[in-house]
């Protein structure tokens, strides 16, 4: 009999990815107040988490900080406001739309790229964070396989998103959440404009389970160094650090 030889499965969002941009694109005008809505109000808890373990294992906020798939802008805003500085913050992210909005929320400087190209020289930058956005990557491997490239030795990588549990009853009930319900949650938010929001299902589905994405990590030259779950696991912040 033939042997089958078990290839990864290849995450990201791949083929979706223009068509999520495309609906990011359009949902700019109503995203912010939109994903307070979703979210239950907990983003910002979770943000401020992820920052506050960041900014502790850094011991310092005085580093390189990449804000990777910035959006319009948030985590850096909040970064801001927790160190009183965005000086030392690039924005990265590839619609001109969000980046016009996080610069003149955040002042900080911005450029418009995707994690699979980032364009700095290799071990250049100290940290970075992705508030929602790692999910959104086109292809999650070739994107930490770059980031390994920019950070330093001993760089951190904090990730803010949803989370898939290994549990199949949790992970069930939390796409049947991102499915059914936060479009529900969107169209009270921002009416019409606001059903676009279910296209976060896809980005839900594609996302690899917890043990999975943890194996990406350290396929791609990182460790956990920290991580804390909430909403019943369906969304985590985890710091990883580049192995050195
Ligand atoms: C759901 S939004 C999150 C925005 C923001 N970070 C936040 O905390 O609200 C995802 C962002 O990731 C960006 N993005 C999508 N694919 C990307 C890629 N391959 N590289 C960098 N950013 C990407 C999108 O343009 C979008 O602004």
């Amino acid at each position: 009999m033939k042997e089958t030889i078990e290839t990864p499965p290849a995450f990201g969002l791949k083929e979706d990815w223009n068509s999520i941009q495309r609906t990011l694109e359009e949902i700019i005008p109503v995203y912010d107040k939109t994903n307070r809505y979703i979210s239950l109000g907990t983003d910002l808890r979770i943000r401020k988490a992820g920052i506050a373990l960041l900014r502790e294992v850094m011991g310092t906020d005085d580093f390189l900080l990449l804000d990777l798939g910035c959006g319009t802008g948030k985590m850096t805003d909040l970064f801001g406001a927790a160190t009183r500085t965005t000086d030392r913050v690039l924005l990265v992210d590839p619609i001109l739309g969000m980046m016009r909005i996080a610069r003149s929320r955040t002042k900080a400087q911005g450029l418009l790229a995707v994690y699979e190209n980032l364009p700095f020289r290799t071990g250049s930058i100290d940290a970075a964070m992705a508030g929602f956005s790692i999910r959104d990557a086109r292809d999650l491997k070739r994107a930490l396989s770059q980031l390994d490239d920019v950070l330093r030795p001993g760089g951190r990588f904090l990730i803010v998103d949803l989370s898939k549990p290994d549990s199949k009853v949790k992970s069930v009930f939390i796409s049947a959440y991102w499915r059914l319900i936060a479009p529900v949650l969107a169209f009270a938010a921002a009416g019409r404009q606001g059903l676009k929001f279910a296209a976060l299902s896809t980005t839900y589905r594609r996302l690899p389970k917890h043990s999975q994405l943890v194996e990406l990590f350290q396929m791609c030259g990182f460790s956990v160094e920290k991580s804390e779950s909430f909403m019943i696991g369906g969304a985590s912040v985890i710091v990883i650090r580049k192995n050195v």
